[in-house]
C-alpha cells in the first residue's frame, strides 16, 4: 500500500440560532451567571430546536466546508460523523448527511467516542487517505447534547451545547498528519455516561433512575482526569513527532471547561495566545468542539502555512487523544 500525504482543504461550522445564556438558566436552575462563568468560562450555549437533529447541524457545517474548499459533495469519497447524539441508533448519521448533501452511494459511517470523537476521526480519516483507500473525506463532529441533558440537574445542564464542525481532508504531496496518540479506559463508565438502547438491565435500572438515558457525570473526578490525560497525550504526540512544546503554534483543545484548558496550557508552558478557546460562546459541544474551534480560527485568518497545531481531547469512555498537525501551504 502506498503512503501519501494528507491535508485539510476546507473547514466549516454551524451552531443553532437559539442561544441560552447563563442568565436564562438562572430562571429555572439554582445557579448564577457568576458561578457558571467562574467555574467553567461559559457564558452562552446554542441549543437546537426540537425540529433540528444532529444530521441537520452536520449538513450545515459540511456545506460550509464544501463552499470553503470550492468542492461539490459528489467529489467527496467518504463521509464520517463523530457523535454521541445520532439522529437514530441506526442508520448512522453520516449516511443521512451524505444523502442530504447529494452524494450518491458513497461510504459513510459514525464514530462514537464522545468528546474524543474528532481526534479519533482525524486519525482514521487521515489513515484512510494516506493508505490510498480514499482521496477526499468529509469529517464532521456534531452533537445535539441538549436532547440528552437533564435540564433540572444544575451540575450538567449548564455545561453542554449543540453544534457541528466539519473538515475536508484530501490526499496531498505534503503530509500534515504528523502523529496521533489515542487512549481509552472502559473500567469506569459511571464517571460519564448516558444509557444506550443495548443497556443490559433496562427494567432494574429504570426503577432506580428514570433519567438514566440522560447525561450523568462525576464532575470533580472527570476534571482531574481530563487535565492529566490532556497533558500526557500532548506530551506523547509531540514526542512521537520528534517535536517539543516550543514548536507548538496553536493548541486546539476540547472545550469542556476553561479551567481544564488553562490547567493543561499551564502544564505545557503555553501562553494564552497559543490556546484556542471559544467555550464562552458554545459551552461543551463534545465531538463538535474541536472542529468548530478550528473552523473559526482558520476563517479568522489566524492559522498560517507551516503552523504546528496540536488537537487534544478527553471525554466519555473514558477516552482521550491528541493529533499533531502541520498546517499546509
Ligand atoms: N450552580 C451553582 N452551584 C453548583 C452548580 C451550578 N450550576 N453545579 C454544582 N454546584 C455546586 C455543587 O452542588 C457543589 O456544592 P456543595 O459544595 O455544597 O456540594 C459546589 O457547587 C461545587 O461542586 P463541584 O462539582 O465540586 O464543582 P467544580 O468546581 O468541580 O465544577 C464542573 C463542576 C464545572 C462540572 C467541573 O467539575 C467540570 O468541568 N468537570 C469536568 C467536565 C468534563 O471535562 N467532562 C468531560 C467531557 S464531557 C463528555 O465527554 C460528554
Amino acid at each position: 500500500m502506498s503512503v501519501r500525504g494528507v491535508k485539510i482543504v476546507g473547514v466549516g461550522h454551524y451552531a443553532p440560532a437559539r442561544v441560552v445564556t447563563n442568565h436564562d438558566l438562572e430562571a429555572w436552575l439554582d445557579t448564577t451567571d457568576d458561578w457558571i462563568t467562574t467555574r467553567t468560562g461559559m457564558k452562552r450555549r446554542h441549543w437546537a430546536t426540537e425540529q433540528q437533529g444532529t444530521s441537520d447541524l452536520s449538513a450545515a457545517a459540511a456545506e460550509a466546508a464544501l463552499a470553503h474548499a470550492g468542492l461539490q459533495a459528489a467529489e467527496i469519497d467518504c463521509f464520517i460523523v463523530a457523535t454521541v447524539t445520532p439522529d437514530y441508533d441506526f442508520p448512522a448519521t453520516a449516511c443521512l448527511v451524505a444523502t442530504r448533501l447529494g452524494a450518491v452511494a458513497k461510504p459513510a459511517f459514525d464514530i462514537e467516542i464522545a468528546c474524543s470523537g474528532f481526534i479519533y476521526g482525524l486519525t482514521v480519516a487521515s489513515s484512510l487517505i494516506r493508505s490510498g483507500i480514499y482521496r477526499r473525506i468529509m469529517l464532521i463532529g456534531a452533537e445535539t447534547l441538549s436532547k440528552i441533558l437533564d435540564k433540572e440537574d444544575r451540575s450538567t445542564a449548564i455545561l453542554f451545547g449543540d453544534g457541528a464542525g466539519a473538515v475536508i481532508l484530501e490526499a496531498s504531496d505534503e503530509n500534515c498528519f504528523l502523529a496521533a496518540e489515542l487512549g481509552a479506559d472502559g473500567s469506569r463508565p459511571e464517571l460519564l455516561y448516558a444509557q444506550g438502547s443495548g443497556w443490559p438491565k433496562p427494567i432494574d435500572h429504570a426503577a432506580l433512575d428514570a433519567k438514566v438515558h440522560l447525561i450523568h457525570m462525576s464532575g470533580r473526578e472527570t476534571f482531574k482526569l481530563a487535565v492529566t490525560k490532556m497533558v500526557e497525550s500532548t506530551d506523547a504526540v509531540l514526542a512521537k513527532a520528534n517535536l517539543t512544546k516550543a514548536d507548538v503554534t496553536f493548541l486546539v483543545p476540547h472545550q469542556a471547561n476553561k479551567r481544564i484548558i488553562d490547567a493543561t496550557a499551564r502544564y505545557l508552558d503555553l501562553p494564552e495566545d497559543k490556546v484556542i478557546v471559544n467555550i464562552a460562546e458554545y459551552g461543551n459541544t463534545s465531538a463538535a468542539s474541536i472542529p468548530m474551534a478550528l473552523s473559526e480560527t482558520v476563517r479568522a485568518g489566524r492559522i498560517k502555512a507551516g503552523d504546528l497545531i496540536v488537537f487534544v481531547a478527553f471525554g466519555g469512555g473514558l477516552s482521550w487523544g491528541a493529533v499533531a498537525w502541520r498546517w499546509a501551504a
